[in-house]
């Protein structure tokens, strides 16, 4: 009589064995229900799809490909030197030049010290005697440890920079 309910009960766990491993099964891939997670809100603007290009499509204007391949001659500041650009232009160089080229311009900023070659000395004559659209050229796509600030500062930020520059070296003469 014993032997036969324990033979009944291990009979009943051989039965709910491949009950459980489907229970587990199905517990696991509702875990990663994939086709629900692609319905959320924040995936969908990355789903549109952006217009077939033909092959060699450049931007002709706007585009930073332009802008690189562009003479440098041909850059020429738009912004006028006032109070507004040197305000912006401050404020710029806080955000993006002042840790490693200093508040001074002197390339004395805490950051400029652990590079090799250190930062420029932006009141120096070599820096000084390029042009507005040299020195936007080298903000923009950066020169061997400077890096390239295009994709972080706008156009009008770089500008205005540049007239930050200029009017740091004429109240340091
Ligand atoms: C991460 C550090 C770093 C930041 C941020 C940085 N620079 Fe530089 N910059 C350098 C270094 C390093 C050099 C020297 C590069 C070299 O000689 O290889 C340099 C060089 C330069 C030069 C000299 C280019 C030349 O022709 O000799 C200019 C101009 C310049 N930086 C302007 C700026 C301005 C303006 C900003 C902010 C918009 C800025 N940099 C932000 C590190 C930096």
């Amino acid at each position: 009589m014993i032997a036969q309910v324990v033979k009944h009960k291990v009979s009943m766990s051989i039965h709910l064995k491949p009950i459980v491993l489907l229970m587990a099964i199905f517990i696991f891939f509702w875990g990663c229900d994939y086709a629900r997670m692609s319905e959320q809100e924040s995936i969908r603007p990355y789903e549109t799809s952006i217009p077939e290009m033909q092959e060699g499509t450049i931007p002709i204007k706007g585009g930073l490909q332009v802008l690189r391949e562009m003479d440098t001659e041909d850059l020429t500041n738009p912004l006028p030197f006032n109070q507004t650009s040197f305000d912006l232009g401050k404020e710029a160089y806080g955000y993006f030049c002042v840790m490693c080229h200093g508040p001074k311009g002197d390339g004395n900023g805490t950051v400029g010290q652990s590079f090799y070659p250190l930062p420029a000395n932006l009141m120096s004559s070599d820096v000084l005697d390029q042009a507005d659209g040299e020195l936007f050229y080298t903000i923009s796509f950066g020169m061997g440890r400077m890096p390239p600030l295009a994709y972080t500062a706008t156009e009008e930020d770089r500008w205005a920079i540049i007239h930050y520059i200029r009017s740091l070296a004429r109240v340091s003469e």
